[in-house]
């Protein structure tokens, strides 16, 4: 393939500078994929826009995200705007017909999700989520390791998701903190990417009960525009402003296979940052991965149940696309290499119309089970999935 994409980036934050990164590294890792060049970038802080295009070399600049869109250079959009856009701009995406790269979770609810899931399906267009935990190889070999019953059948799992960028008290008020602009909170957040991983290893979920929390009620309002990463000091002249989502989330669920499963996520955990962990029982073994070290999968597999020991197997060429990063066992992926997959995933389908990618369709699952946790929290029962 020699012909040449343009991508256009909606919104310059910290994920439309990944987006924009996979781009420029694509062909590093997959010279068989057409070139990908960011073509334009739309981001309302003027500030903000000019250092994306100094970095990533884009001469077409916008306040309004609609001019990326209609840019005949555009071939793919890349939504990496806050969540309460994400579905007045993929709709515009689908009616343009161009090709739709959006961040989870796609929307602020499940509503959200399933309208830009219709208009995706009837522009047949082609989209990717950044559900990209999906992608790194150990994630990937775990799942096939699981469907070949190496560590027998499945009992249960545990997920969670802890991390601590909302742990300081003095962390600013941003979009992230509002139901209107952030939706659920930590359901959205990091919720979404638990459950895409749960049905990504063990199939789809049937009923969960769940409760939340929000255990920092106020924080600063902030002054001018800054990332989730921001704090203030807070005097008692600080104006304070109210927390209207989610800090965290526990869910006991029963997977449509009737394995348990428990999954939990939290944004204030102090001591814990990206402690991403997922641990898969089976009758007759272990598997387990830790973000933090990515290309590690501890396994127990055997026929000596008790003290059958674990062993640490590391991901090497011919688990997932490792083989695209780096020539031997042992080398851990990086995050940003996550979201290169994702990309060449994408480009992939649309060149063989193949299912390697998650789709908004994985979105609206994973924004069906969040809403079941809300409304189980809020009734204190279990309820069943669509
Ligand atoms: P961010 O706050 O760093 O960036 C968002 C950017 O969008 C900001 O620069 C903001 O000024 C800009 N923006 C606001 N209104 C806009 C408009 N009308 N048009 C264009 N741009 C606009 O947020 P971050 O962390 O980059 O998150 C963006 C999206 O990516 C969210 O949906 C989030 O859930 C998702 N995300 C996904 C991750 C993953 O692991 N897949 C990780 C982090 C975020």
């Amino acid at each position: 393939m020699t012909q040449t994409l343009g991508l256009g980036v909606i919104g310059a934050g910290w994920m439309g500078h990944v987006h924009a990164r996979s781009a420029a590294r694509l062909r590093h890792h997959f010279p068989e994929l057409p070139e990908i060049r960011v073509v334009a970038v739309a981001e309302p802080v003027a500030t903000g826009a000019k250092d994306f295009a100094r970095r990533h070399n884009v001469a077409h600049t916008s306040a309004d995200w609609r001019e990326v869109i209609a840019d005949p250079n555009v071939d793919i959009v890349s939504v990496a705007a806050p969540n309460s856009l994400h579905r007045q701009i993929a709709l515009a995406v689908a009616e343009a017909g161009k090709n739709l790269w959006i961040e989870k979770p796609v929307g602020v609810n499940a509503d959200e999700a399933r309208d830009v899931a219709a208009a995706v399906a009837q522009a047949g267009i082609v989209d990717a989520v950044g559900f990209n935990y999906r992608n790194v190889p150990a994630v990937t070999k775990a799942r096939a390791l699981i469907a070949d019953g190496a560590i027998g059948p499945i009992t249960h799992a545990r997920v969670s998701l802890l991390t601590d960028y909302a742990a300081h008290p003095g962390g600013v008020l941003s979009w992230r903190f509002e139901r209107e602009q952030g939706g659920y909170g930590i359901l959205g957040d990091l919720a979404s990417h638990g459950v895409d991983l749960l049905r990504y290893l063990l199939g789809d979920l049937r009923e969960l009960v769940a409760d939340t929390a929000i255990f920092i009620p106020e924080r600063p309002v902030p002054s001018g525009a800054g990332s989730h990463y921001a704090t203030a000091t807070v005097t008692p002249d600080t104006q304070m402003g109210a927390v209207e989502n989610e800090d965290y989330v526990a869910a006991m669920v029963r997977m449509a296979s009737d394995a348990r499963a428990f999954l939990e996520a939290g944004r204030t955990e102090v001591g814990q940052q990206n402690a991403y962990v997922v641990q898969v029982h089976g009758q007759s073994g272990l598997l387990r991965w830790d973000f933090r070290r990515s290309d590690e999968l501890e396994l127990s597999t055997g026929v000596d149940y008790a003290s059958q020991p674990t062993t640490t197997v590391y991901s090497g060429p011919g688990d997932g696309d490792y083989a695209a990063f780096h020539p031997g066992a042992g080398i851990a992926m990086s995050y940003d290499d996550t979201k290169v997959v994702e990309l060449a995933n994408l480009l992939r389908d649309i060149a063989d119309g193949g299912t390697r990618r998650a789709t908004v369709m994985d979105a609206v699952r994973a924004a069906e089970a969040v809403q079941a946790m809300i409304e189980s929290a809020d009734s204190r029962r279990w309820i069943e999935l669509p």
